[in-house]
C-alpha cells in the first residue's frame, strides 16, 4: 500500500462496549440483554461470557496510550446504554457518563477523533421485559438516551451513529435467535426491524436537538450473488438482497420500504406496526452512512446449504462461496467492498461514506519471541483498503476506513475464540501485544506524513 494514496482519508480502529469493557456492574451499570443472553446454556459457542472481556473499563488510560502509539486519526467506540440508564429510562447515571467523558477527553488529548455509536446491541435488560425492540416505546426510550448522552458529550464528539447493524439486532436476535434476546419469531423479527429504524429516525432528531454534529447510521450491506444463472436463484438473491440491503437503505434514504420485501414480510407477519408518518421519521436526512463490510453472500432457491437469515426467506439457502477463508469461515473477496460502496452511491445518492468496520478473524498466538505474526490479516486489510480506494477513485465520497478491531474481544455468540484485533489480548492476564498488523498499520499511518 502506497501511503500517499490515503491522502484525505481518516484511518482508525473500532470496538464496541460490550465486547471489550467488562465491569458489568461497575458504577451503577445495569444488565443488558447480552449480559443475560450469555447466561443461556449453549448460547455462546465456547461457553464464556463478557464479564471481564478485555478489561478495558479498568485499563482505559493504557488503551488510550496504545491508540496513540498506533497513530490512528479516529477511534470508533460504542456507549453502553445500561451504563447511562441502568434500566433504560429516567435520569442519567453520572458515573456511567463520566467513563465516556474521560474516554472522549483522553482521545482529544491524543489528537484522535472520537466517533460514537449509541447502540451496539446492548439493550438495557429492563426494556426487554415490556418487549424490547418489539415494543414501540423502546424507540422513544432510545431517543431519550441519545439526547441525554449527546447533551453531555456532544460538544466534543465528531460524529454520532444511532445504531450498529440493525439487520443483526432484528434478525439474528429475533429470527435466527443466535443473538440476544434469542427470540425465533417472524412477527417479532419484522416488528423489531421497524422499531429499530424508528429508533434511528427519532435518534437522529434527538442528537441534532441536543446539539450533536454529524448524525448517521451504521449498516452491514453486502453483495448477494445468485448461486447460478437460473431464474429461481436470481429471484432468491433478489429477496436476500432486499432483506439484507434494500430494506434498510430504502427506508433511511428514500423513506419507503421495498414493495417486494413488504410482500414477503406480509406473508409471515402482520405489518400494522408500520404507522403513518413513521417512514418520514426514519428518513430524516443523515449526514453520513457507515458501512461494515466483511464478505459477500450467495443465495440459492432450495438446496441443502445453510438457510438464509430473515423473515420471508423460507426455502432460500446460502451456499458457500468458493474462496480463501478466515477463522470464522468467512470468504475473502475485496472487490465486493468496491461494489458495495459504488452501489450505495449509485442507488442512494452521493453521501459521505465511512467504512466503519472491516477486518478478519484468525487464530493468532503470541510466539516465543513475543511477536504475533498475523500476515494473513495484513493481506486482508491491505486488499480491502485498496478496494475502498478504488471506489473513491470511481467517485465514491469515502471519508474514512476503520479496522475491526482495535483489540481481540468477545465475538458475540462465538465467544473469545475468533480473534479480530490488531492487538492481541491474553484474556487471563489482559496483557496487550500489538500484532504484526498493528505494526503494519502504524507504519502505514506514519508514512503518510513522511
Ligand atoms: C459485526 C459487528 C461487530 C463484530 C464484527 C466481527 O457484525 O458489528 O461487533 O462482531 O461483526
Amino acid at each position: 500500500m502506497d501511503a500517499a494514496r490515503l491522502d484525505g482519508l481518516s484511518i482508525g480502529v473500532a470496538t464496541s462496549a460490550f465486547q471489550i469493557e467488562g465491569a458489568p456492574t461497575a458504577d451503577g451499570k445495569g444488565p443488558s440483554i447480552w449480559d443475560e443472553f450469555t447466561r443461556v446454556p449453549g448460547a455462546i459457542a465456547d461457553g464464556t461470557n463478557a464479564d471481564s472481556a478485555t478489561g478495558h473499563y479498568e485499563r482505559l488510560d493504557d488503551d488510550l496510550d496504545l491508540l496513540a502509539w498506533l497513530g490512528v486519526d479516529a477511534y470508533r467506540f460504542s456507549i453502553s446504554w445500561p451504563r447511562i440508564q441502568a434500566d433504560g429510562r429516567g435520569r442519567p447515571n453520572s458515573a456511567g457518563l463520566g467513563f465516556y467523558d474521560r474516554l472522549v477527553d483522553g482521545l482529544l488529548e491524543r489528537d484522535i477523533t472520537p466517533l460514537v455509536t449509541l447502540y451496539h446491541w446492548d439493550l438495557p435488560a429492563a426494556l426487554q421485559e415490556p418487549g424490547g425492540w418489539t415494543a414501540r416505546d423502546t424507540a422513544l426510550r432510545f431517543a431519550d438516551y441519545g439526547a441525554l448522552t449527546t447533551e453531555r458529550l456532544g460538544d466534543r464528539v465528531a460524529s454520532w451513529a444511532t445504531l450498529n447493524e440493525p439487520w443483526c439486532a432484528a434478525f439474528l436476535g429475533h429470527h435466527a435467535g443466535v443473538h440476544a434476546p434469542g427470540v425465533r419469531d417472524d412477527q417479532a423479527a419484522v416488528t423489531a426491524a421497524h422499531h429499530l429504524l424508528l429508533a434511528h429516525g427519532h435518534g437522529v432528531e434527538a442528537i441534532r436537538s441536543a446539539g450533536g454534529r454529524q448524525a448517521g447510521i451504521v449498516l452491514n450491506p453486502a453483495p448477494v450473488w445468485p448461486a447460478s444463472d437460473g431464474e429461481a436463484d436470481h429471484e432468491a438473491a433478489r429477496l436476500v438482497d432486499g432483506v439484507r440491503n434494500r430494506l434498510w437503505l430504502d427506508a433511511v434514504r428514500h423513506g419507503r420500504y421495498p414493495a417486494d420485501i413488504l410482500e414477503a414480510f406480509g406473508e409471515v407477519a402482520d405489518l400494522s406496526c408500520i404507522r403513518d408518518g413513521d417512514l418520514a421519521v426514519i428518513s430524516t436526512p443523515v449526514d453520513w452512512l457507515g458501512v461494515n463490510f466483511y464478505h459477500p453472500e450467495q443465495a440459492a432457491a432450495g438446496g441443502d446449504a445453510t438457510p438464509a437469515i430473515g423473515p420471508g426467506l423460507d426455502g432460500i439457502t446460502q451456499p458457500r462461496i468458493d474462496a480463501e477463508r478466515t477463522q470464522l469461515d468467512w470468504p475473502i473477496h475485496p472487490p465486493s467492498l468496491t461494489d458495495v460502496l459504488r452501489r450505495i452511491t449509485d442507488d442512494y445518492g452521493p453521501l459521505p461514506l465511512w467504512i466503519t468496520e472491516n477486518g478478519a478473524a484468525y487464530d493468532d498466538a503470541v510466539e516465543a519471541d513475543g511477536s504475533v505474526r498475523d500476515d494473513a490479516r495484513v493481506r486482508y486489510l491491505d486488499g480491502h483498503l485498496s478496494a475502498a480506494l478504488e471506489a473513491r477513485d470511481a467517485g465514491v465520497d469515502l471519508r474514512g476506513y476503520l479496522v475491526w478491531s482495535f483489540l481481540d474481544n468477545f465475538e458475540w455468540a462465538e465467544g473469545f475464540v475468533p480473534r479480530f484485533g490488531v492487538v492481541h489480548v491474553d484474556y487471563g492476564t489482559k496483557e496487550r501485544v500489538p500484532k504484526a498488523s498493528a505494526h503494519w498499520l502504524r507504519e502505514l499511518l506514519a508514512a503518510r506524513g513522511a
